[in-house]
């Protein structure tokens, strides 16, 4: 088998160049990071969508940086090889570039991301480029931007027409041109992505993109069925963990009302003299 390398962002270009497909997944915490970096992924996304598949918030909007930085700290913890990028959550970046440039360094310094990724095209190539000349590698994320959910009213297809499509290649050129390492399409049409990632030079990474993207992202909760809040159709299901995690809780609860469990191989044991001689003191003292 080929040897795993420890991945960075010249590794990553150069898969565009090999045309080898760049595999990301996100991860939220230790266990989901150890697990997807076993499993031979690439890159590892700790996406905002936490705020939806792990706190149970209902959009990534109320996410905020120290939420971020925890649990990028818990992910870079797991990952060797594996290349960390933290998204930077609703409003910690827009608008200004110092405020960019302290939280993605809050997420690289304290979280010990390799990378952030910020939602938007042209409007913050700007601060793309400040953090690229800062020395912090940037993911772009065109097309569905969830932290603009209320701006674009739900979770839709975006660039069907020449107007909008037109515009999410203008704005793929302006992230590469402000030095962004890679982009993330999600929910543009198949042929839209396939023209993107054919126009740019470096790696796109779709999301209900279809199959003409560089690479692809799936939300861990979403393709292991693990209590996912939702599940759009561009979503593969591989595992049905959920399912296993209840069958085993429920198992657990029916032993322990049954009084199965614990069984005589989980306790522990003490000397009889000890037990004897403490049950006829506690017995001489309680008369
Ligand atoms: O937050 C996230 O998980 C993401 C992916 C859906 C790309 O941004």
């Amino acid at each position: 088998m080929k040897e795993r390398k420890v991945m960075n962002v010249a590794h990553i270009k150069n898969m565009k160049v090999e045309a080898e497909p760049i595999a990301m997944v996100t991860a939220y915490d230790y266990p989901s990071a150890k697990l997807a970096e076993q499993a031979g992924a690439d890159m590892l996304l700790v996406g905002d969508s936490l705020g939806m598949v792990v706190l149970g918030y209902d959009s990534t909007i109320p996410v905020t940086i120290d939420e971020m930085v925890h649990h990028t700290k818990a992910v870079s913890r797991a990952a060797n090889k594996s290349y960390v990028v933290a998204d930077l959550p609703f409003m910690s970046y827009y608008g200004s570039v110092e405020k960019t440039l302290t939280n993605a360094a809050k997420l690289m310094q304290v979280g010990q991301a390799k990378a952030v990724k910020m939602e938007g095209g042209r409007e913050i190539a700007p601060l793309v480029e400040a953090c690229v000349q800062g020395g912090i590698p940037v993911m772009g994320h065109i097309g569905l931007t969830p932290q603009a959910v209320n701006q674009l009213g739900g979770y839709k297809v975006q660039g069907r027409t020449v107007k909008d499509a037109k515009k999410l290649v203008r704005d793929a050129q302006a992230l590469e041109q402000a030095g962004a390492f890679s982009i993330v399409l999600e929910m543009v049409p198949e042929e839209l992505a396939t023209h993107i990632s054919a126009t740019v030079s470096i790696p796109t990474i779709g999301i209900g993109a279809g199959k003409g993207c560089d690479g692809q992202v799936l939300v861990f909760h979403d393709l292991l069925q693990y209590a996912s809040p939702v599940s759009p159709r561009f979503v593969k299901h591989y595992a049905n963990v959920g399912e296993k995690i209840q069958e085993g809780i429920h198992g657990y609860v029916q032993e322990v009302k049954n009084r199965q469990f614990p069984e005589e191989k989980h306790a522990y044991r003490m000397d009889a003299k000890v037990i004897n001689a403490l049950t006829k003191q506690e017995g001489s003292t309680q008369k």
